[in-house]
């Protein structure tokens, strides 16, 4: 037995089966690329659903991370920390707005949010005790805590999980008609992602975020944005919500943020809202550590100098420029902007994942969604050549029809 199946029998035995992996066992990993056990090397064109938007082992967030393990790595909240504050001011100055409050995985950032924008239409808005709604959108992926996969519309992520935490209305995406008519007195927030990743990088009309916005205004609701996935360079700016000239009240914020090193969420927003929050009412032992901070502020100084965004967007040409030739030729559509693409295939030349497994043969790494879809999100350090490179190996697998 090669190296790779002993280590996936190894998974298999021990190991909840709540994924289904590519047969691709990664020993290790730099910039663009990784390398498996058994020596082979794979262009990363999923980039840990856009955690690692600054490729694998960036000098700069390691140099980060290094030089904290040697100071101080944990404190809990219980005592103050050296890095978190400036983290957080870095952090709240990129957002444009004033309050920071850090978790450590997208889903919690989420949960906290659910709790803040619900804490706000209590004391703030004076919806009743116990009633406030927030209106979410069909197809959504928000996470996999209790709460969230309550507003999930995705049988597989719900079913045998129940009883569910009420409190939520689900309207269709990208449609503001129906989110209109759903926003009330009641409406503490309306929770969207400004693109939605996992549904297939679904790029809603133009105007809708705008009416969002307009929406939640007209309203009094928060507009609260999870840009945990869209966030952070991968669009070609800093937020998908930029692209639309919009600004939510809260951004939900994870994955880059700890630069594929550490898990670092947060949520940021105004005073208003998050100065809701008192001692004692949310938190986490680890949201906020001064690992996190530290690699967390390397993130965010990484992010302002705008290189990242301007290297999003060139990649987003090549890719999109090379996906749009497939359509017709074992493509059906493609979606995305900057970096992200999602790509329907043709049912005629195999499903998702069989072009995946096709496509890890020939060392690129990409992952299926819903059955017929392909996400790519390469790290934003990939050249025009790789990104090139991986587009001539999805041409040659859509054309040797890998479900044949
Ligand atoms: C938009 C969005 N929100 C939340 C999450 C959940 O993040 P995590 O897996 O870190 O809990 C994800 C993860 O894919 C996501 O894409």
């Amino acid at each position: 037995m090669n190296r790779t199946l002993a280590a996936i029998k190894v998974e298999d035995d021990v190991l909840a089966h709540n994924y289904h992996p590519l047969p691709v066992v990664i020993e290790s990993a730099r910039g663009a690329w990784v390398v498996d056990v058994d020596g082979k090397r794979y262009l990363d064109c999923l980039a840990g659903y856009s955690a690692l938007n600054f490729g694998h082992g960036h000098p700069v967030l390691l140099a980060a991370a290094r030089g904290q393990l040697d100071r101080a790595t944990l404190t809990s909240r219980a005592f103050h920390n050296d890095r978190l504050g400036p983290f957080a001011a870095k952090l709240a100055d990129l957002c444009g707005m004033q309050m920071v409050l850090p978790m450590n995985t997208g889903a919690e950032a989420v949960e906290t949010g659910v709790k803040v924008a619900r804490r706000w239409a209590y004391e703030v808005k004076g919806v009743p005790a116990d009633t406030a709604e927030i209106v979410v959108a069909a197809g959504n992926f928000h996470g996999r805590t209790t709460t969230v996969v309550s507003f999930s519309t995705d049988e597989q992520a719900r079913a045998g999980f129940g009883p569910f935490t009420p409190g939520f209305t689900v309207v269709p995406y990208d449609d503001l008609d129906a989110l209109d008519a759903a926003v009330g007195e009641r409406t503490a927030a309306v929770l969207v992602e400004p693109i939605q990743g996992e549904a297939g990088v679904v790029v809603p009309s133009d105007g809708y975020l705008a009416g969002v916005r307009r929406i939640c205004d007209d309203r009094r609701a928060l507009f609260v944005a999870d840009e945990i996935q869209s966030g952070l360079g991968r669009t070609g700016a800093t937020f998908a919500c930029e692209l639309a000239g919009v600004r939510p009240d809260v951004y939900l914020l994870g994955k880059a943020l700890g630069g594929g090193v550490v898990p670092v969420s947060a949520v940021v927003s105004s005073r208003e809202v998050l100065g809701l929050i008192g001692p004692g009412e949310h938190g986490s032992t680890f949201g906020g550590n001064p690992l996190a901070a530290a690699v967390g502020s390397a993130v965010v100084d990484l992010l302002a100098t705008g290189e990242y965004q301007a290297a999003a967007r060139r990649i987003g040409a090549v890719l999109h420029g090379g996906l749009r030739e497939l359509v017709g030729h074992g493509v059906t559509a493609v979606r995305g902007v900057g970096a992200w693409a999602g790509v329907d295939i043709d049912p005629a030349v195999g499903t998702g994942r069989q072009v995946c497994e096709a496509l890890a043969e020939r060392g690129v790494l990409v992952k299926d969604t819903h059955g017929s879809t392909i996400r790519l999100a390469p790290p934003l350090v990939a050249t025009d050549d790789e990104i090139g490179w991986a587009l001539a190996r999805l041409r040659e697998v859509l054309t040797a029809r890998p479900g044949n």
